[in-house]
């Protein structure tokens, strides 16, 4: 059976070995950059199978510019907000999706940003870089304490809860806000389920890992912003929408909040203006799952989810059982 693939960027292995095993014939788009729009309609033209990043849109366009022979779309990420799930469906193409693997270095991450923005870790490493400490004083770089503060998480699902279960060390009292009960969080830390205004007034610290959808998208805004402690801080590790970005300038410039740990931003890669002045916030390009291992076994989860829909079979991780029937 002769198939033909593209993958939008270039992976850590196995992933494009997994896929060359099967469809030696793929091809890969070689640069190490976000695939240019117009050359991307160009090059998944007749494809059954595309694997794609999270940067590149999935929508309907793109769909209609594959052609109806197309199978599956594997995408790169457990988030799959770049991907009209829904138009997917209705044309009976399978979405894979790479859950579970990066839970623990994304996670991490959100742990990392907290401690930097907290503890002044960026600022402070600037400043020792500068030449500009000339000895210690008792006020220089002070910051919030961690342990036994209260950490609010915001979406209660494997992410939420790893970074959740983590703060056992800190002894930290954890509040979570999230449709549904978290009964692992409640046995084993006592946590509580709260409602939104709550954790936002109670949590030292707020961090959000929730999914990217229309009920999600600015579900930090002003108001939000506004009713947090003068001396929380908000962590984001999900998606960048989710927060109203203008709004937190607004709040880090004015210390309505002490500080934001971000990884994630509204306009990725652009940041809102003012963004990058704030000295009170932490900001990563999008790295939370960026480990070795990790990014490793994201490719080979989204190579086997490519092989498995080109086979005809049922993807390892497929986003829309639906799209089987
Ligand atoms: C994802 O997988 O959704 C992350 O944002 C990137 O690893």
């Amino acid at each position: 059976m002769s198939v033909s693939v593209y993958v939008t960027s270039i992976l850590p292995e196995p992933g494009i070995e997994i896929v060359k095993d099967f469809c030696p014939e793929a091809e890969v788009y070689p640069e190490d950059r976000i695939h240019p729009r117009d050359l991307l309609l160009e090059k998944i033209q007749g494809r059954d199978g595309v694997l794609t990043l999270l940067t590149d849109a999935v929508d309907k366009e793109f769909m209609d510019t594959v052609g109806p022979q197309l199978k599956i779309i594997s995408n790169y990420a457990v988030g799959y907000n770049n991907i009209d799930v829904e138009e997917a469906t209705e044309r009976k193409i399978l979405v894979g999706n790479t859950p579970g693997v990066l839970t623990d270095a994304t996670s991490d991450m959100a742990w990392a940003l907290l401690f930097s923005v907290a503890r002044r870790c960026a600022e402070s490493d600037a400043f020792t870089r500068a030449g500009k400490f000339h000895g210690w004083r008792p006020s220089m770089f002070l910051g919030g304490d961690i342990t036994e503060r209260t950490l609010g998480i915001i979406g209660a699902g494997r992410i939420g809860t790893a970074m959740a279960m983590k703060s056992m060390w800190f002894k930290m009292k954890v509040l979570y806000y999230d449709l549904n009960p978290n009964k692992e969080l409640e046995d084993k830390l006592g946590a509580k389920q709260v409602d939104l205004e709550t954790l936002l007034k109670e949590s030292d610290f707020v961090s959000v890992h929730t999914v990217l959808d229309d009920s999600t998208r600015h579900m930090i805004g002003a108001q939000e912003l506004s009713i947090m402690k003068k001396s929380a801080y908000l962590i984001n590790t999900s998606r960048g929408p989710v927060i109203d970005e203008v709004a937190l300038v607004e709040a880090l410039k004015s210390r309505t909040i002490a500080g934001a740990g971000l990884d994630v931003y509204e306009d990725e890669p652009e940041l809102k203006p003012g963004l990058a002045e704030c000295e009170n916030a932490v900001l990563a390009p999008h790295t939370a799952s960026a480990t070795i291992w990790t990014r490793s076994r994201m490719a080979e989860m989204a190579a086997n989810n490519l092989v498995a829909g080109l086979k005809g079979e049922r993807p390892p991780n497929l986003v829309n059982p639906e799209a089987l029937g």
